[in-house]
């Protein structure tokens, strides 16, 4: 007897299953992506890439704890020039690729994803959402207006998927979303980190350099829960559920909530890269177990 079928699809984009590995984990090398792919993703989101290099904050970059982490690293990246190689050699390697990119405005985010994609990237994910570097991410990507403009460049400067990553750190992320839908984004991804910070008490100081982070991990399931379930009812394209999800049935309450496929980040960055086959192992037992057959199944069926 065959096991339920997991193959999922975000538009046109087929992938084996439905779970990709999140930007910013393991993204920066060929040799990590392809690793990770082999471990069980149905694809990988690279590192969020700009036009310059960057060295991002220097350390502390990082506070974990029980329910997850706190992460500043401040965009460090190679540089769009030196990222060629790395997009090319993990395509040449069969796996499905989405490439991230930051700008600060409408003619670097074209630029960068015109460059994506003639690497040969699959899709490219426009980071509109990183929460704590000034003139990049959340701050350019928080309004309706400023992320329907950047979102209508980038559409008319590549044939490629652009998917749009949201910022949870909005009054209604679901009207962000509709902007990025109107403006021609082929799917919304939900959620970057949620703002947050540490403090020592025995320091008395922030723990992080930037003193302001992401929080990712357990502790945010429920606002990407709620944030992919807000944005299915306002879009018809697919989303792209991100936050928190470390089993098989984290995967299939987003695939629930609406979501299409979904990324999974801090679970690999505790767990390394075999974390992939075992959810992928648990949300098929889920399916059979639950009388499923097909993820297009399972999609938005916990919708009122
Ligand atoms: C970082 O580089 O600090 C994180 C990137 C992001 O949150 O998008």
């Amino acid at each position: 007897m065959t096991g339920p079928d997991v193959r999922a699809a975000v538009g046109s984009l087929g992938i084996r299953n439905p779970l990709l590995l999140a930007s910013g984990i393991l993204g920066e090398s060929s040799g990590s992506l392809i690793r990770v792919y082999k471990s069980g993703a149905g694809g990988v989101v690279t590192k969020s890439i700009g036009i310059d290099p960057r060295a991002g904050y220097k350390n502390p970059t990082v506070f974990e704890f029980d329910s997850g982490m706190l992460n500043a690293m401040g965009l460090p990246n190679p540089g769009i020039g030196h990222f060629g190689e790395v997009v090319a050699r993990t395509k040449a390697a069969g796996v499905l690729t989405i490439a991230s990119v930051f700008g600060a405005n409408e003619e670097q985010f074209s630029s960068l994803a015109a460059r994506m994609q003639e690497y040969g990237a699959d899709a490219v994910e426009l980071n509109l959402s990183c929460p704590h570097v000034e003139g990049y991410g959340a701050e350019i990507g928080s309004t309706p207006e400023m992320v329907s403009s950047i979102v209508r460049s980038v559409r008319s400067s590549v044939r490629i998927p652009v998917w749009a990553k949201m910022t949870p750190n909005v009054a209604d992320v679901a009207a962000l979303a509709k902007s990025a839908e109107d403006a021609g984004a082929d799917a919304i991804v939900a959620i970057n980190t949620v703002k947050g910070m540490a403090i020592s008490a025995r320091l008395r100081m922030p723990v992080l350099s930037n003193s302001v982070g992401g929080l990712s991990g357990k502790a945010v399931k429920y606002v990407g829960l709620r944030s992919v379930y807000e944005i299915c009812g306002r879009c018809t394209i697919p989303v792209v559920g991100v936050g928190g999800i470390y089993s098989g049935e984290d995967v299939a309450e987003y695939i629930m909530a609406g979501a299409s496929a979904v990324q999974v980040g801090t679970a690999v960055s505790e767990g390394g890269p075999g974390v992939f086959s075992r959810i992928a192992d648990e949300l098929s037992r889920f399916m059979e177990n639950e009388g499923f057959s097909s993820i297009g199944e399972m999609i938005g069926i916990a919708r009122r």
